[in-house]
């Protein structure tokens, strides 16, 4: 496979264009149990037997808690402009109410004056995942008071970080921590229960929407906003059903997020579909939902392909798949973007994470990841192809700076371009990172030059 980007690396992108890494607390932070860290859902979900395919947890994962100076010194020799990551609730605050932990909360103050020292912008997300499960035992989100616990827990990071951080994000994909968390299970908390799913869905977007507000008043100075999971959802063929189908998916993972942050309602169809199991909602919730986003964030890896009798398999759509058996579909990108464009009144957005999963071969110190280094550049290049065509994408960050922890898949999916040997934690930077060190190295020469 070519492993060279199919465009010219100076071409498209804005001088400001913010180019990134992203990772998230609990797969790689490890420390558990250090430095008065409580649990986590996350943790609880591990200890349950065959809920992660490895049987492993975040104990240790990249024990980045320990080595974080070592991995900023790496961001920083990627060139890159910013450092996405996430503060573990749990571990500035074990309980999720009630008394804050000292040295947890000066963890990220650390990590936060390391990567200011190297230049490199901090872009923090509030809520990826790991909710306290403390409040797990009060409801977790489906009950309407970790509302107002999130929003306590959103000023005082401010209060502690708001003056260096560039960027807050309130939530990492709702749409995964309503539906996998609390519909199929599959990830923590593991409940089975759509109506629970469409509560906690409803919750964590108003818990958003108050945090910016509470931000805001309290003279927040980041940028604020939320990153949601998107695809382009396609109907499998030109079946009625297929078409309804795929529109039902739409409704579910795309527009139930869209439209109410950008229009402020939820969308009748959907509403009409889930009947008794739709979000109890009170008055004054969408517009808090529908607070104005200084950018939104969209995750991207795949498009989603969908036939009513679920019939459709991966394997016959003639593209490579990555070893999370995800199709490599870099047009999807564009064609969302140019999407999210056409049907919303849209802030700036970020692609905030990007990436796939191969089986690397780690051999004599270097990985030769042909196909993630091909994957990020046509991901790149169709970034590209949208800016061109007027979507007002400002940023792209790759999933993710290390191995780690891949939540229910345990470690056996890599989607670092560091590669991480888990038995002596030893970091080497694959072939896909070294290409997009040089890639963002003519990116700067080719602004210099404008
Ligand atoms: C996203 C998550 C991220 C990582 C990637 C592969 O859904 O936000 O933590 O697991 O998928």
């Amino acid at each position: 496979m070519n492993a060279t980007a199919p465009f010219h690396p100076g071409h498209a992108f804005p001088h400001d264009f913010v180019w990134g890494v992203a990772t998230s607390a609990y797969q790689i932070e490890g420390a558990a149990a250090v430095d008065g860290r409580g649990p986590s859902v996350w943790d609880s979900f591990c200890a349950v037997p065959g809920a992660i395919a490895d049987g492993s947890n975040g104990d240790v994962a990249c024990d980045h808690y320990h080595r974080w100076a070592q991995d900023l010194d790496l961001i920083r020799d990627l060139g890159v402009d910013a450092y996405r990551f996430s503060v573990s609730w749990p571990r500035v605050q074990p309980d999720g109410m009630g008394a804050w932990n000292p040295k947890g909360l000066a963890f990220y103050e650390r990590l936060v004056d390391g990567l200011l020292a190297r230049g490199i912008k901090p872009y923090l997300t509030l809520n990826h995942w790991d909710l306290p499960d403390a409040l797990q035992a009060r409801g977790g989100w489906a009950a309407r008071d970790t509302v107002h616990r999130f929003v306590d827990y959103a000023l005082q990071m401010d209060r502690h970080l708001g003056d260096r951080i560039a960027s807050i994000t309130s939530h990492n994909e709702p749409w995964v921590m309503a539906t996998l968390g609390h519909e199929t299970g599959l990830f923590a908390p593991g409940i089975k229960h759509r109506a629970t799913a469409m509560q906690v869905a409803h919750h964590l977007m108003l818990s958003h929407g108050l945090a910016l507000q509470a931000l805001r008043a309290q003279g927040c100075q980041a940028r604020l906003g939320i990153v949601l999971n998107l695809s382009p959802i396609r109907a499998a063929t030109d079946r009625p059903e297929d078409i309804a189908q795929a529109r039902l998916e739409d409704g579910r993972s795309v527009r139930w997020y869209m439209d109410p942050l950008l229009r402020g309602a939820y969308p009748d169809d959907v509403l009409q579909h889930l009947g008794a199991d739709a979000p109890q909602v009170e008055a004054g919730d969408m517009a808090a939902i529908q607070t104005p986003l200084d950018f939104l964030g969209l995750n991207y890896y795949t498009r989603s392909v969908v036939s009513a009798d679920g019939s459709w398999d991966v394997k016959t759509s003639g593209k490579p798949l990555t070893d999370m058996g995800w199709e490599v579909y870099p047009e999807g990108l564009t064609e969302l973007l140019l999407r999210l464009h056409r049907d919303w009144p849209l802030p700036p957005l970020y692609v905030k994470e990007n990436g796939a999963a191969f089986k690397d071969v780690f051999a004599d110190g270097r990985v030769h990841d042909v196909e993630r280094t091909d994957y990020i550049a046509r991901h790149i290049a169709a970034v590209g192809d949208a800016l061109r065509q007027g979507v007002p994408v400002v940023g792209y960050m790759v999933w993710s700076l290390l191995d780690n922890f891949e939540w229910a898949s345990g470690y056996a999916k890599r989607f670092g371009i560091v590669h991480v040997d888990y038995a002596t934690q030893q970091r080497t930077l694959k072939d896909s990172a070294l290409w997009y060190r040089d890639f963002l190295r003519a990116q700067k020469l080719a602004r210099a030059a404008r």
